[in-house]
């Protein structure tokens, strides 16, 4: 990189949102690109909160070490309520001038980058945002940090309930994470050949749904696996499976709920070296004079997308691995 549009000198990091495996990977290679560039990095504790508390912790090339392969954050998470409002921005704002800090790098979701880009745009300090969610509904980045080892939870975990749902010829709604995207369902529903997805991005009928068990069972498959994605329109796994049974009550039905732990646990190569290579770019985009703009990774190449978009457009569901997913499970 050509050093230097911007000399900055100070820069925070922080954490938002709900937190993702690889985020301390990402804090490491924001902490240690910006030593190399002769920058200081202040980590604020829990995001947006500690930001207006003025909670910030100096950190050197040794606070980082050891955690590339630390599922969590070091530097907390929380979703801000205060920031929100102008006169928790204003204190923030403040904290951040009292501390001569030039430069934010947020890590986290759509929440935490509508708050950097406010917060740009009101105080003109420049913001640069790592996409870290497991839900993988940012657009601009092909995938954001945390997606990958949520997947692989989440095989494991359906893997097993394949085992237990064989034995007992048991038909079971598996739900998974993803808010308002079914990157997660419809992904792992193709690792794992479950009988169907269900997903935000798609209308969800139950008559077609029972057709398609129906159907399975007359070919002999004597346990299946829906997999439902927590904001899927059917309203959830338990929803669901009440909803089937209205209208077929001959399965032995289970719900399996995999909540929380998906978002835990060591991250994978992939999401660490996705970590590591998002925090470098995100110093590097602050020195290039970027702002208000997410750092993502497309085809392998860095690509620059501005927060308001990241936010405001979906990142776009394949109807390719839909399709394959429907024949394959048949
Ligand atoms: O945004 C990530 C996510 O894990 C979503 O998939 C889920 O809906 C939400 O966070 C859960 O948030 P919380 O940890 O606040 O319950």
């Amino acid at each position: 990189m050509a050093k230097g549009k911007n000399n900055i000198k100070k820069i925070a990091v922080f954490t938002s949102g709900g937190d993702a495996p690889g985020m301390n990977a990402a804090i490491r290679a924001v902490v240690r690109t910006a030593l190399n560039y002769g920058a200081e990095v202040y980590g604020v504790i829990r995001g947006y909160d500690g930001l207006i508390n003025g909670d910030f912790i100096k950190l050197d090339s040794k606070s980082v070490g050891g955690i590339i392969q630390r599922g969590g954050t070091i530097l907390q998470s929380a979703r801000s309520k205060e920031f929100r409002t102008k006169e928790g921005r204003q204190k923030a704002y403040d904290n951040l001038v009292a501390e001569r800090i030039e430069a934010i790098i947020a890590i986290g979701g759509d929440g935490t980058f509508t708050g950097a880009n406010i917060f740009t745009q009101e105080f003109g300090i420049p913001t640069i945002g790592v996409p870290g969610t497991i839900d993988n509904d940012l657009y601009g980045s092909d995938a954001t940090i945390g997606y990958d080892t949520a997947m692989n939870t989440v095989v494991d975990a359906i893997d097993k309930i394949k085992d237990t749902a064989g034995s007992h010829n048991r038909l079971f709604f598996v739900e998974v994470m993803g808010r308002d995207a079914g990157f997660i369902a419809l992904n792992t529903g193709i690792a794992t050949g479950a009988e169907a997805i269900l997903i935000p991005e798609k209308v969800t009928y139950i008559e077609d749904l029972v057709i398609t068990l129906k159907r399975n069972k007359r070919k002999g498959k004597s346990s299946a696996i829906i997999i439902v994605a927590e904001g899927d329109d059917s309203g959830g796994a338990y929803e669901l499976a009440s909803k089937v049974k209205e209208v077929d009550n001959s399965y032995s039905t289970r719900v399996s709920i995999l909540g929380h732990m998906q978002r835990g646990g060591s991250p994978t190569l992939a999401d660490r070296v996705l970590a590591s290579q998002l925090g470098f770019y995100a110093v590097e985009a602050l020195f290039l004079g970027h702002k208000s703009e997410m750092v993502g990774i497309i085809n392998g190449k860095l690509a620059y997308t501005s927060m308001e978009l990241a936010i405001k457009q979906n990142a776009d569901i394949s109807t390719e691995l839909l399709r394959l997913a429907r024949i394959l499970s048949i």
